[in-house]
């Protein structure tokens, strides 16, 4: 049964439509309507200014897909806790991971309001499966441990999946202990996937000052060998850590895809 009990069935909470969003300004470049004349004001600055961010955004999500297919098919995990979740769009984790095995349980986690009104879209597990919801801050990993229990089995491997969310915690050492808190709870043959932006281009380090200025939360680039280093101690799987286009992509007459400024792996605890 699909467990449907999250917090998404509660009353929406007030939504502050005068401060822009990162899920919105998200859901805006990726081509959605759950956004709102301020996301999309900071979006069209940000267009302008590194006009990559739309290819950017969809090769991520497009990682991420080639993702979850390969931790559910080649690597045969079941469970999946996605922290950073976004707005509802095409492909969703659980989607893509119960089309490969219905039997996937699937826990979404994010802190801003609009993402839990959209919930109940990631709530339509099949009947082998489940979904849930909770709302949760990344800051307090011991409280996302304890309520993905309800839904997953923390003896089973886990997929811990941080993308596009970690650039949000501007300090090192507090993204550092995060990522430690969270592989150190779930068990060996556990997986942690993540992606996020790379200060590898003028245009994208621009693009996070203009962002800086108005957005929120804050965004802050890392290096690609800062990205690597949250794998420090995970085996990584082929091709490491890498920029997503180039990770694991569909074989092309015309090569390797090009790079966008992002970097991401995924990496399975011994
Ligand atoms: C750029 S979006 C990425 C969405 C999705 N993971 C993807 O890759 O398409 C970042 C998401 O992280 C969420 N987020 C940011 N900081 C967070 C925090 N401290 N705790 C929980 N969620 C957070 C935002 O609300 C937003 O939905």
């Amino acid at each position: 049964m699909a467990d449907n009990s999250a917090t998404a069935s509660q009353v929406p909470p007030e939504l502050n439509t005068n401060v822009p969003q990162t899920a919105r300004i998200w859901n805006y470049w990726l081509g959605g309507k759950d956004n709102f004349p301020v996301d999309r004001q900071v979006g069209d600055q940000i267009l302008q200014a590194f006009p990559a961010i739309v290819e950017n955004a969809r090769a991520s999500r497009a990682f991420l897909a080639r993702a979850v297919r390969y931790l559910a098919a080649d690597a045969g995990v079941r469970q999946f806790l996605d922290i950073g979740t976004g707005l509802p769009t095409a492909n969703n984790t659980h989607q893509v991971a119960q089309s490969v095995a219905p039997e996937c349980r699937i826990v979404y986690v994010d802190n801003d309001p609009i993402v839990l009104t959209h919930a109940r879209a990631l709530l339509t597990s099949t009947p082998e499966g489940a979904t849930a919801y909770i709302d949760v801050d990344l800051r307090d990993p011991d409280t996302i441990l304890q309520q993905a229990a309800r839904t997953l089995d923390v003896t089973q491997p886990i997929a811990i999946m941080l993308m596009g969310i970690l650039g949000h915690i501007a300090d090192d050492e507090q993204a550092q202990s995060i990522v430690e808190r969270l592989v150190g709870g779930v068990p060996s043959g556990s997986y942690l996937t993540m992606n996020d932006g790379t200060d590898t281009s003028q245009e994208v380090i621009e693009a996070a000052r203009i962002w800086n200025q108005s957005a929120n939360p804050t965004y802050h680039l890392r290096s690609p060998d800062r990205i690597a280093r949250f794998f420090d101690g995970l085996e990584l799987v082929e091709p490491g850590v890498v920029s997503p286009p180039r990770w694991r992509p569909e074989p092309s007459p015309s090569g390797l895809p090009a790079e966008i400024d992002s970097a991401c792996g995924v990496g399975r605890k011994p």
